[in-house]
C-alpha cells in the first residue's frame, strides 16, 4: 500500500493490520511510551478547507513518533493546482518530505498527487470520500460496540463523504449499514453498489430514519451541509427537516445504542444538544481515535 485514498482500494487485511496497529500504539501511547519509528521524517500537510481534529490529530500523531508534519495554508502556496499543476506539485513535493497529506475539494486533486508523488500520499478528506474518519470510528465501534463484524450502523441525513467511506469500510469489514436521507441525498447508487460489490447486502438506503434506527447498534449523524456547501445552507436545513438525531429518534432504537458524530457537530439541526451530550454519545471517544488510527496509518506508510 504506497497511499491512503480510499477504503475501496484497500484490502480487508491491510485495514485489520491497520486497525490492530491502531490499537497496539493506542496502549503503548497511553503506558506513556513513545514509537519514534519517524525520527528524521516530516510529512507535509496541504488544506483547501478548515480542520480541527484531522490537522491537529496528525501533526500530533507525526510528532508522537519523532518526525515533522509541515502545515500549508493554500495560500501560502497560490492553491492547490492553481499557481502551478497538481503533478508539478507532487513531484517536487516529493523531492523535501516524506509523505503528503492533502484535504481538497475535488477528489482528483488527491488521486493526481498520488499519482506523480514518488511518496505516500494520505487523503485527509475530500468531497467524494473521508476514508480516516471511517477507520477512526471503526475502531471506536470495535472498542464499544465489543465487535466489527456484524455491527449495525444506522446513518441519519447526507449520504455524502463521510457516509461514502463507512460504507465502504462496512462491506470491506462485515458491517451492516443502513443510509436513511431525505429525497435528492441518498448515498449514490454507485458507491452502494461498489460497497455490495465487496460484500453483498452490506448497505442500504432507506428514507425512513425510524426504521433504519430500531435495530442498530450505531445512530450516526453529520453535517447536513458540507465545507463548500455553505451556500446551499437554507435549502438543506429545510430539506433535512425530520432527519435531526434527536431524543424522540433515539427513542426508537435499542437503549444501549451508541450515537457518533465526525464532527464538527451543528446541535439544533443533524443532532439535538441533548442526544450529543446524552450518555449514550460516544462521539469524543471517535474524535479521540482520530489520532490512534492516524498514527498507526503514518507508521505503516512512512517508516
Ligand atoms: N471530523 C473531521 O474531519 O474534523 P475536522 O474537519 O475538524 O478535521
Ligand atoms: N461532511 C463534512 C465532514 C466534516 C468533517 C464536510 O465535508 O464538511
Amino acid at each position: 500500500m504506497k497511499d491512503f485514498l480510499c477504503i475501496h482500494d484497500c484490502s480487508a487485511e491491510q485495514l485489520r493490520d491497520l486497525l490492530d496497529e491502531s490499537s497496539s500504539l493506542k496502549k503503548l501511547y497511553k503506558s506513556g511510551q513513545r514509537d519514534l519509528c519517524l525520527a528524521g521524517k516530516t510529512l507535509a500537510m496541504l488544506f483547501e478547507k478548515p480542520s480541527l481534529r484531522t490537522r491537529i490529530s496528525f501533526q500530533v500523531a507525526m510528532t508522537d513518533l519523532g518526525g515533522s508534519p509541515i502545515y500549508v495554508k493554500p495560500e501560502d502556496i497560490g492553491g492547490i493546482g492553481k499557481r502551478e499543476p497538481i503533478k508539478d506539485m507532487a513531484r517536487v513535493l516529493s523531492r523535501y518530505v516524506d509523505g503528503i497529506m492533502a484535504r481538497t475539494f475535488e477528489h482528483s486533486s488527491v488521486t493526481e498527487l498520488a499519482q506523480f508523488a514518488t511518496v505516500p500520499v494520505i487523503n485527509a478528506l475530500t468531497d467524494w470520500s473521508h476514508p480516516c474518519q471511517a477507520m477512526a470510528d471503526v475502531l471506536t465501534i470495535a472498542e464499544h460496540v465489543g465487535r466489527i463484524e456484524g455491527a449495525k450502523i444506522a446513518f441519519v441525513g447526507d449520504g455524502n463523504n463521510v457516509a461514502r467511506s463507512l460504507a465502504f469500510a462496512s462491506a470491506k469489514l462485515g458491517m451492516k449499514m443502513v443510509v436513511a436521507s431525505p429525497p435528492g441525498y441518498e448515498l449514490d447508487t454507485e458507491s452502494i453498489e461498489m460497497a455490495n460489490g465487496v460484500t453483498p447486502d452490506s448497505v442500504r438506503r432507506t428514507g425512513d430514519p425510524k426504521a433504519a434506527v430500531s435495530d442498530a447498534n450505531i445512530v450516526y449523524t453529520d453535517t447536513w451541509v458540507s465545507m463548500g456547501q455553505e451556500d446551499e445552507k437554507q435549502k438543506r436545513r429545510a430539506d433535512f427537516a425530520g432527519f435531526e438525531v434527536n431524543a424522540e429518534l433515539v427513542a426508537a432504537a435499542p437503549a444501549d445504542v451508541k450515537i457518533m458524530h465526525c464532527l464538527p457537530a451543528y446541535r439544533g439541526f443533524e443532532i439535538s444538544d441533548e442526544v450529543a451530550e446524552s450518555e449514550n454519545s460516544i462521539m469524543f471517544d471517535q474524535a479521540e481515535n482520530r489520532l490512534h488510527f492516524q498514527r498507526a496509518l503514518l507508521k505503516k506508510l512512512l517508516s
